[in-house]
C-alpha cells in the first residue's frame, strides 16, 4: 500500500436503495476503528436530483465521477473500495476511470459482465414504467422479493419493511437514469482483470440476482481475488447478514499488507 497509513472505506450502495444499505456495516467496522464512507450515488438519499435534473447523461462513469470528486476533497489517502451490487458496478468503472486510486476491492453480490440483450431492454422498458407511473410502488412489490434471500423474507420483516419503504420512497427519476445508466454499463472483465490489488468479494448465498458462477468468474480475474459466502442471506446481504458482512470485511481489512487502522500501532 502507498500514501498515508489512514485508510478509508467507500461503500457504495445498491439500486435502488441509498447509503443507508451500508449503515449496519458501516457502524461495526467504524467501531472496530476503520473510517468509513457511504456516499449516495447520484439521484439516490442525500443525492437527490434537484429540480433540472441528472445534468448528464445516464452513465456508471458520472456516478464514479462523482465518487472521485468525493475522493478528491477528502484528499489522498489509501482507498479500499467496495460496492454492492450496482455499487459494485460504479466501483468497476471507478477502476476503469482512476485505477491507481483503488488500493484494494470489496465486491459485494455484483457482477462483472454486461447485460445482454433482454435484460437492457428490460431496464430500459422499467426506467419507462416508473416516469410514467410517477411512482415506485409497483416496482417495490416486483423487485423486494428478488432483493431478499427467503431467510429474510420469511423472517426478517424489519429488513423487508426498510428494503420497501426505501424501493417505494425512491424518486422515480433517479430510478430510470440509474435503469439507463446500467443498460449501457460496458463489461467489467478487463478492469478486474487489470487489478493487481487485494479483493474480497462477499455473496449472499441466496442471491437470485447475481450469480455464484459470476462471483467465481471476478474471483478468478482477480489477481488476488478471495471468496466469503454469507449463509441464510440473499443479493443484500449487507442489511440482511450485517454481522456476517461486517465479520468478513473486518478480517479482509485486518490482512491487507501496510494499512491499519486507526489508534492502534
Ligand atoms: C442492485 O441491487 O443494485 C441491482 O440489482 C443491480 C442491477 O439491477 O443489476
Amino acid at each position: 500500500m502507498t500514501g498515508s497509513p489512514r485508510p478509508l472505506l467507500v461503500l457504495l450502495h445498491a439500486f435502488p436503495l441509498d447509503h443507508t444499505a451500508w449503515e449496519d456495516v458501516a457502524a461495526i467496522v467504524s467501531r472496530e476503528g476503520w473510517e468509513v464512507i457511504t456516499p449516495d450515488l447520484r439521484g439516490f438519499g442525500r443525492a437527490r436530483h434537484g429540480p433540472e435534473g441528472p445534468g448528464d447523461e445516464p452513465s456508471l462513469g458520472a456516478m464514479a465521477r462523482d465518487v472521485l470528486a468525493i475522493l478528491d476533497r477528502i484528499g489522498t489517502r489509501p482507498v479500499v473500495l467496495g460496492g454492492l451490487s450496482m455499487g459494485g458496478y460504479v466501483a468497476m468503472e471507478l477502476l476503469r476511470q482512476a485505477p491507481d486510486r483503488v488500493d484494494a476491492l470489496v465486491l459485494a453480490d455484483t457482477k462483472a459482465s454486461a447485460d445482454d440483450e433482454p435484460a437492457r431492454r428490460n431496464r430500459l422498458r422499467i426506467a419507462e414504467q416508473v416516469l410514467a407511473a410517477g411512482g415506485t410502488e409497483a416496482l417495490a412489490q416486483a423487485m423486494v422479493p428478488n432483493l431478499l434471500g427467503r431467510t429474510s423474507l420469511s423472517r426478517r420483516s424489519q429488513v423487508v419493511d426498510r428494503v420497501r419503504r426505501l424501493v417505494e420512497t425512491v424518486d422515480p427519476r433517479a430510478v430510470a437514469w440509474a435503469q439507463r445508466a446500467m443498460a449501457a454499463r460496458p463489461d467489467s472483465r478487463a478492469a478486474l482483470a487489470g487489478f493487481s490489488g487485494p479483493a474480497l468479494v462477499v455473496w449472499g448465498e441466496q442471491d437470485q440476482l447475481s450469480s455464484r458462477a459470476e462471483q467465481d468468474l471476478m474471483v478468478q480475474l482477480l489477481a488476488q481475488g478471495q471468496l466469503a459466502t454469507i449463509s441464510e442471506a440473499g443479493h443484500l446481504a449487507a442489511m440482511e447478514a450485517p454481522d456476517e458482512v461486517a465479520a468478513v470485511v473486518l478480517r479482509f481489512l485486518d490482512g491487507l499488507p501496510g494499512l491499519r487502522r486507526s489508534g492502534t500501532g
